[in-house]
Formats: C-alpha cells, structure tokens, sequence
C-alpha cells in the first residue's frame, strides 16, 4: 500500500460503522485491545466453518490442515519481528504469560538469592509483579530505574544501577500509560554490556513499530496478538534458542513432553516445551492476517500516522490548558496522549467523553508505581492507531468541550 489512507483502512474494520449512545463510535483505546479488520474475523470463521480440528494429534486431514495454519502463522511472525528461527517463538495466552514463563522457567533457575534484577518505575503490572513473586520466594533483589519527572528514564542512571551488576534488566519498550518511547537499542546495548540477561515488554511496541529481533540483541522479548489488530488470547515469548534450550517446562502437560513414564517425564522440542495442553490455534491463525495486514500497511506509515493524530489532540488539549503526561519531545513520544482535567475525576471524564461516542481509558492504566511517582491516583488515555482519523479528533474535542462545560472547568484559569 503506497499512500497512507485511514478512511480507506477505517472501511475494512466493521466495527467503526458502530454508533455509541447514538454518536459515531471515536475508538482511541487502541493500547488497551485494537479493533479487528475483516480478513481476521473472516478468518476466524473460515477456520470453524472449514478446517476446525486440533492441532499435533491426529494424522487426519483436518487436523493437518490446522496444524499447517496455525504453524504458518508462526514462521509469518519470524518474518515479521526478524526472529532467527521459527521455533524461538513461544504462542501464550497473553503478553502476561509470557513474562510470567520467563520469571518461572528462567528466573527460577537461573537466580539465586541475593542476585539483583533490575527494572523501572514505568513498568505495566505484568512486568512487575512476577518479579515481585520471585523475590519473595528466592530472596532475589529488585531495583528499578527512576523516572524522571518528564516521564523518561535517565541513562545515567540506567548506567549506574547496571553497575551493580543485576542478573537480569527487564523494561518496557513503550510505556503503556502515559506514552514514552525508551531508547531500546541503547537500554539493551548497555544492560549486554553489564552482563544482565535481558526482557523487553514490547506489548506497546509491537503494533506500531518495527522490531528486529537481531538487531536488537535481547533475550527474552514479549507482545501480544489483540493490541496488533489480532485475536484475543494470543500472547508471544520470543526467546533466544540457548536459553529457551536450557530453561525447564513451564506447565506441564499434554504436548509438551517427548516421553512420559509414571515416574519422569521427558521434554518435547521447542516451541512445545513451552506450549503445555491445547493451545489457542484457532486464534493464532487468525493472528496471521492481522501480521498480513500490518506489513501490507507498514508500521513505519502506522506510527508516523498516529503520531500526527496524538499531536493533534494535545493541541487540542493545549488550548483549554490542560497538560500532557509524559515527554515535551514528541520524539520520544507514542501515539499515546494520557492528561487529567483539573478537578475532575478520570472516571468522570470518560464517562462524558462516552456520551460523545468517544472510547478512551481511565484509571491508572495498571501502572500503579508510575501513577505514584507522577502524582496522580490515574489519568485519562487516549491511544491512537491506524484506523483512527480527523473525525476522532472532532469528537475528541466535542467531548473535551462538553466536559469542560459540563464540570464547569477553565483549567487556564483554574477550576472554577
Ligand atoms: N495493558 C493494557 C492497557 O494499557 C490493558 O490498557
């Protein structure tokens, strides 16, 4: 596809014909789940209506056919994200799981207690909380990289914790909340160069930008499906293969063995280690003309589109003085936008931006500590992606107005 055209794009996601309380659906909740386009759904219903049958366990023709699919979308994927094999790509259920595999089939056996793992402050729950569990269980150290009152972390700093030689560095790419884009390549480079194995969440990444797995140099890198126009319930570990090799299972059960007696079991190869029981294969072959569609369009016109739409909408909200979370430097800035209007509470504002048809987020986008840290109980997210047009900006801004209005709010003047 050459030009970049929305509208054109808008017309293959059935959804945007929906009216919300009588208002064209503006769906700018993109970094919570996108919306699906045509060629996925009618995937989905072609493979129930045509191929349904489960995968690695018959020699029947439909059991064939979808394991073919389902494995194709992962040698699709390999392509897409530049992975080194195929089969260096685990399918979970979430981008949850996926670091929940590492903390439990890495982490378990290769920290001890007193090693140190390193994160941030701007981490999603999920890049937190498993930590948090092995911590406790093994006596393991967490530390995590500030975050600067901007909304970006300090490499100085990032260079000083890594001096304390964490055995693992985990961070996101993108932060879900409030938008900053990290340096990857750098962070990467420099926990490699400390000697810390490392994990990039790149769940907000991984529908917007280009990821080449051997450029980048990590060792664990997780995303999910439903944020990259695909089906819920598909979530990716890529992993590199030596460590994925020497990792132990992390459920067990059908699938994933080789060879099981009462006593002991032995492991299938990977991806299966990784894959206990019957996966989501009706989905992750759905997953592949949503892989299909992003490189038809191209991630490079998806996130410079989004971004022209998230400049546009804090210039909206920049004119009734209301102030953006996150970096000035649109640079280092998503298709992300997360503000608060002054006296009024998240929850409020989403609600009045709903009877304007407008979907954003509220709430503390489960990033809690980064709430904290920039001293606010939650914000309201507006999230971009490449459905998403003028009109979105319009209702965006009748909404802002009619909140303004409603709450009898002039923020450039305090509330009133
Ligand atoms: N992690 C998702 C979000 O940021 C759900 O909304």
């Amino acid at each position: 596809m050459s030009a970049f055209n929305a509208a054109k794009l808008r017309a293959d996601f059935p959804i945007m014909k929906r009216l919300v309380r009588g208002k064209p659906l503006a769906y700018l909740d993109n970094a919570a789940t996108t919306q699906k386009p045509r060629q996925v759904i009618q995937s989905l219903v072609d493979f129930y209506e045509k191929h349904n049958a489960n995968v690695h366990r018959g020699v029947h023709t439909l059991s064939e056919e979808s394991t073919g699919m389902a494995e194709a979308t992962r040698t699709k994927l390999a392509v897409f994200v530049g992975a080194p094999k195929p089969e260096t790509l685990i399918f979970t259920r979430n981008a949850t799981e996926s670091i929940n595999l590492v903390a439990h089939a890495w982490g378990r056996k290769f920290l001890k207690a007193g090693d140190m793992v390193l994160s941030t402050e701007m981490e999603h729950h999920s890049n937190l909380v498993p930590w948090q569990l092995l911590a406790a269980e093994r006596g393991i150290k967490l530390k995590f990289v500030p975050v600067e009152p901007d909304g970006t972390l300090d490499l100085a700093k990032v260079k000083a914790l890594l001096a304390e030689s964490p055995k693992l560095f985990t961070f996101t790419a993108l932060s879900n909340a409030i938008g900053t884009v990290n340096p990857v390549a750098e962070l990467i480079k420099l926990g490699r160069a400390a000697g810390a194995t490392i994990h990039v969440d790149a769940c907000q990444w991984a529908p917007h930008r280009p990821i080449d797995l051997k450029t980048w140099g990590a060792d664990f890198v997780s995303f999910s499906a439903h944020k990259m126009l695909g089906p819920t319930g598909v979530g990716v570990l890529w992993g590199r293969e030596e460590l994925l090799a020497a990792m132990d299972p992390f459920l067990g059960g059908g699938d994933m063995i080789s060879r099981v007696t009462l006593e002991k079991s032995s492991w299938n190869e990977l991806p299966y280690k990784f894959e206990a029981g019957t996966p989501n294969f009706a989905d992750q072959v759905a997953f592949g003309p949503a892989l299909d569609y992003l490189t038809s369009v191209g991630l490079e016109n998806i996130s410079a589109h989004e971004h022209a739409l998230a400049a546009k909408a804090r210039a909206i909200l920049e004119a009734e003085g209301i102030t953006i979370l996150g970096p000035q430097d649109s640079a280092k800035r998503s298709g992300v936008v997360s503000f608060n209007v002054p006296g009024v509470h998240p929850h409020d504002v989403g609600t009045t931006f709903d009877l304007e048809g407008v979907a954003v987020r509220v709430g503390h986008h489960c990033c809690q500590p980064l709430m904290n840290k920039l001293q606010c109980g939650g914000t309201v997210r507006a999230s971009f992606y490449l459905y998403n047009d003028e009109s979105d900006l319009e209702s965006f801004a009748r909404a802002l107005k009619r909140t303004l209005e409603f709450f009898k709010v002039k923020p450039k003047a305090g509330v009133l």
